[in-house]
Parts: structure tokens; sequence; C-alpha cells
């Protein structure tokens, strides 16, 4: 009796708290939110021919504007992330890493005080390596220098990309630039690139990169496409053995960028990005132009209650937990004893398929009873199910429903208390 108090007490535990320790600066205890140039602007510094869209400092002040306008600030993007290609191809007479003087003519700093009158928080990009991916100086010998630099101007985020270095030094530079960083003592959420660039090579130790970072890309860049975001997807399902423990407060796997409002995705894709991200607790940066976007991508990158799953305090990482007549069901538990499902239709022909509610693992907690509401395509309150509910679900080629599923115990209270939850003021009153 006393032994088996005491595995349950830790099963209990390893339920409550990821495998390791994350990195201890208070940074991350939620998925960053926020926006990063890559994706949709690349390594575009023809200011002459493209103004509106060069990597200049206007680019970033232009989106933090927006951000605020907009109502993305209010949803929860915070950070403005500048990535390759802001510096100058020379180091100061100091060895720093200066901005390009064309392109930032106020500099850095100016910048990152402007972002913050906004009340947002700025990112920038630097390399482990001794140069960045696309050919501007690197780190490497300069991990000191360069995170008091950041620290200096007021960054409050670094991507530290690991391109031109030798794999078997990642592991040294990576820890050593999280040092320098603290050193500082300024808050800077360090996003990595170590596992990514260690794949190649053997199995990276996730122990280790929980400690060192507060999230850290694993694979691909994402393109803007069905096919990159599938394949993000297809490789996040097969390493999740080794990846989901990892991730929770001040950790998490980075499966890229949000490229939702650009020119790749159908609706349906994007809402099927938009809900696998948030079932992944990954990070939400956007790579798209703020200042032009379509109303129904903003109208889902500012879905309320798909950020809330994504921003969810218990901090798990969701999984894929069954694929069935080419559905992949994918599931993350919420705090609360709910759980967060995405129905994903992966038959690219034909038309919408209906898939039958209680034909995936997590259905259990419907014993005796639950409450289902879908989130995407459309809200819907779906009532309460029990575990022998043939409720059927329509989901679109490539798109998903997204689902939460809320246990009501066999207590009537509990019932009775959910029921008028639901319930609008008006049908309250009446009653
Ligand atoms: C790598 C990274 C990308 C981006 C580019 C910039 O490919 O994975 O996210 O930062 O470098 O050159």
């Amino acid at each position: 009796m006393k032994m088996f108090r005491v595995v349950c007490l830790l099963a209990f535990v390893s339920v409550l708290s990821p495998a390791a320790e994350a990195l201890d600066n208070g940074l991350a205890l939620k998925p960053t939110m926020g926006w990063l140039h890559w994706e949709r602007f690349m390594c575009n510094i023809d200011c002459q021919r493209d103004p509106e869209n060069c990597i200049s400092e206007r680019l970033y002040m232009q989106m933090a504007d927006v951000m605020v306008k907009e109502g993305w600030k209010k949803a929860g993007y915070q950070y403005v992330c500048i990535d390759d290609c802001w510096p100058s191809h020379q180091r100061d007479a100091q060895g720093r890493l200066q901005a390009d003087p064309k392109r930032f003519p106020s500099g850095i700093k100016k910048l990152a005080d402007y972002v913050h009158s906004k009340g947002l928080k700025l990112g920038i990009y630097a390399d482990v390596g001794k140069s960045t991916c696309a050919g501007y100086p690197g780190s490497l010998g300069y991990y000191e220098t360069d995170a008091q630099t950041f620290a200096d101007w007021g960054v409050d985020l670094l991507k530290f990309d690991g391109c031109y270095t030798d794999w078997t030094l990642l592991g040294e530079g990576y820890t050593n630039m999280s040092k320098a960083l603290n050193k500082t003592r300024r808050s800077i959420l360090y996003s990595c690139e170590w596992p990514l660039y260690e794949w190649p090579f053997r199995k990276p130790n996730y122990t280790a990169i929980r400690e060192t970072c507060n999230h850290w890309r694993n694979f691909n860049d994402v393109y803007d496409s069905w096919s990159s975001v599938k394949s993000i997807l297809e490789w996040t399902a097969s390493h999740q053995d080794i990846i989901v423990p990892s991730a929770g407060p001040g950790g998490w796997n980075d499966p890229d960028m949000l490229v939702i409002g650009n020119f790749g995705l159908s609706h349906d894709q994007q809402e099927s990005q938009m809900a696998l991200w948030a079932i992944m607790a990954a990070p939400l940066l956007m790579s798209n132009d703020l200042r032009n976007i379509c109303p129904r991508s903003k109208e889902l990158l500012q879905n309320r209650r798909i950020i809330d799953i994504s921003q969810d305090p218990l901090g798990k990482q969701g999984y894929r937990s069954a694929k069935v007549d080419s559905f992949e069901v994918w599931e993350r538990p919420l705090s609360k004893n709910r759980l967060a499902v995405a129905v994903l239709n992966m038959q690219e022909i034909g038309g919408p398929r209906g898939f039958v509610i209680r034909a995936f693992p997590g259905w259990k907690i419907c014993d005796p009873k639950c409450n289902v509401t879908q989130i995407l395509p459309q809200y819907k309150e779906m009532g309460v199910q029990t575990q022998q509910s043939t409720l059927v679900i329509p989901v679109n080629p490539s798109g998903t429903a997204l689902l939460t599923v809320t246990p009501i115990s066999g207590d009537f209270t509990g019932i009775h208390k959910l029921h008028w939850e639901n319930v609008s003021f008006k049908h309250k009153y009446i009653l």
C-alpha cells in the first residue's frame, strides 16, 4: 500500500514537471509571442529600390506601430524581432557589432527605445560561428562583447543561429553565449538553433539544451507552403518521444515561424498551422506583413481561444496521438484536466470528411461525461457528450478541427455549473 502511494506520487510529480530544469532567467514561462522578419522579408537590403520592405529601422518601427494600433499587442504579441542581415560587414574599432549605418541611421539603441516606448520588446539576431548564415559577422570569439553590446542597446531577445561552426563546438558556443547573456544581468530571452545543427551528427542532449536556452529550433526553416508546414509536423511527430518531455515553462521546442497571412497557405492550411502551433506549445512568432494582411488571417492570428491554448499555464507540449483513415489527431493536456484536440484531415482530395469524435485516445476523459467546445473552423458549443457519443465533425482537406474537451465528474453540481457557464447571459436571465 505504502509502495503504491510512492509510485502514485512519483507519477504525479513527473506529470507536473518536465524532464529537465529550464534556463533559470525567469523568461519564456509561456511560449514567446511576437513577430520575426525572416520568412517574409529575408535578406532584402535594397532600400533604394524597395524602401518599404528592406531590412531597415523603418520596417521594425512600422511593425511596432501596427502591433499597437491593430490589436496585436493586446492579443499577446510582444516581441518585434530582427533576423539576419542587420549588421554592417565590419565590427567597430572596439570590436563591437554595429548596425548597417545606411539602413539603421539611428542605431539599434534608438530602435530599442522606440519599441519600448510602445510597450513592446526588441529581438536581435547573431550566430554562434564565424559568420551568420547570410554572411554577416558571426560572434565566435566575441560572445561576451556581443552579449554586452546587446544588453547596452536594451535588446530583449537574442536569436542565435548556428551557421559556419564546427558541430563539435556547438555545445560550448551556445552554453558560453548563455552565460555571457546572464553575466550582463539584463533579461534577454535566448532563442537557439543548437539541436537543428547537431541532429545531422548525433542525438542532441535536450537536458543541456533546456538548461541553456529558452527555445530551440529542431528542424528545417519554414517556407510559405503547405508541404513545408507538413514536413515540420511530420518531423515533430516522429521525434515526439525525444522532444516533447523537454518542453515546459522556461523552455520550448521551436518549429519556426507562423507564415499565416502570406501567399502560400490556403485558409484551411493557415488554420491548421495556427491550431497545431498552439497544440505544440510553440513560440508564436509571425513572419508576415502586418501593415497589409487579410482580415481573415488577422482574425485567426488574434483568436483568443487558440492563443489561450498556446499559453495554457500547465505548459505541456501536445503530441500526435493517432493516425486513422488519413486523419491525424493531436492532443495537448491543458490546465484543469482539460484537453485540446486537433483533428487534421491529411487527405488533399475531395471535400470535407467526417471524423467520429470518440475515435481518439484522449476521449477517455469523457467517462462518464465531458463538455466539448469547437474552436476551429468556427466557435461552437458541442454540449455534453458521453463515452458513446456519435458526434461527427466535418474537416476540410488540409484543414483542422480544433476542440477543447472538459471532463465532467459524475457529481450533478459539476454538470450543472458547466451548463450554467455555457448559457449566454440572455438565457440565464430567462431561466
Ligand atoms: C538560418 C535560420 C533562419 C534564418 C536564416 C538567416 O537559415 O534557420 O531562421 O535566421 O538562417 O540567414
